[in-house]
């Protein structure tokens, strides 16, 4: 698996600082509400991350387990977690080959997850094992880049400045698309500053693979699950077409 979210998972939590997580736990708890036939209670964080989501739900009530493979990623999340959550475990695990000889009342994979999972035979081998830890008629929800909207926008060069005290970060990224592979790699370089002087600098390349909607009902179809929906990242009842750059989808195991 490519190597990522090691020097970058450091800076994770300052990259995304401006993400509003309790907004989106808000919106996945509306996809439990209306999607599900059962109350949840137990989650499953397939790619949890530093905790972003796993953390804010367990707080709310549930049993949550996180699970990410990168390292640093769950160092992070276990340290923000600490003393404050029972009910919430993080594990380094590849959602392609883990096991946690439990099964859960629903699945999460947020902030394009499996759009980091390139290769179709480890997205069937990940959503084959989401499915076998997910009670029958258990919901699985993520989102993915929406390849409709990545081929008409196209991805572009960005810059973000993240002040910290007297620090600053300065993000850039590259992007460069592969579309016979349905690929971009997003070429990052990173520099963190203080009073003109260079404290830290690094470069890093994530290859994301975008997804089409159809293609992700074929898949889910293949792993065992029921399509219930597209929609727009954070809209419910929104509509997915060419416009909508993140789209979620959410699922339900077949039993
Ligand atoms: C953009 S981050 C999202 C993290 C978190 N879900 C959030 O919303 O903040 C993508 C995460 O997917 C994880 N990831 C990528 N491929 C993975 C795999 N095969 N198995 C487990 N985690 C993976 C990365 O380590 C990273 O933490």
């Amino acid at each position: 698996m490519q190597k990522v979210f090691d020097t970058y998972g450091e800076y994770y939590d300052i990259f995304y600082s401006d993400k509003d997580y309790e907004k989106e736990c808000d919106f996945i708890e509306k996809i439990f509400k209306s999607c599900s036939a059962k109350p949840v209670k137990s989650i499953l964080d397939a790619g949890c991350g530093t905790g972003g989501h796993s953390i804010l739900l367990a707080r709310r009530g549930y049993k949550v387990s996180g699970i990410d493979a990168s390292r640093v990623m769950i160092n992070r999340a276990r340290g923000k977690s600490k003393g404050h959550n029972t009910g919430l475990t993080f594990q380094v695990s590849d959602i392609r080959k883990f096991d946690l000889q439990k099964r859960f009342d629903a699945c999460i994979s947020m902030f394009a997850v499996l759009d980091y999972v390139t290769e179709t035979d480890d997205i069937l081998k990940a959503l084959g094992n989401i499915r076998r830890h997910l009670r029958p008629s258990s919901i699985f929800t993520f989102d993915f880049w929406n390849g409709l909207a990545v081929l008409r926008i196209l991805p572009s060069d960005r810059v973000k400045i993240i002040e910290k005290g007297r620090k600053r970060v300065i993000r850039t990224v590259h992007p460069e698309m592969d579309a016979l592979h349905h690929i971009c790699k997003s070429h990052y370089h990173v520099l963190e500053t203080q009073g003109g002087k260079i404290l830290n600098e690094f470069k890093e390349t994530h290859v994301v693979r975008y997804f089409f909607p159809q293609e992700i009902a074929h898949y889910l179809d293949d792993a065992g699950f029921e399509l219930v929906k597209f929609c727009p990242f954070l809209s419910l009842n929104g509509r997915v077409d060419e416009n909508e750059w993140n789209v979620m989808a959410i699922a339900r195991a077949r039993g």
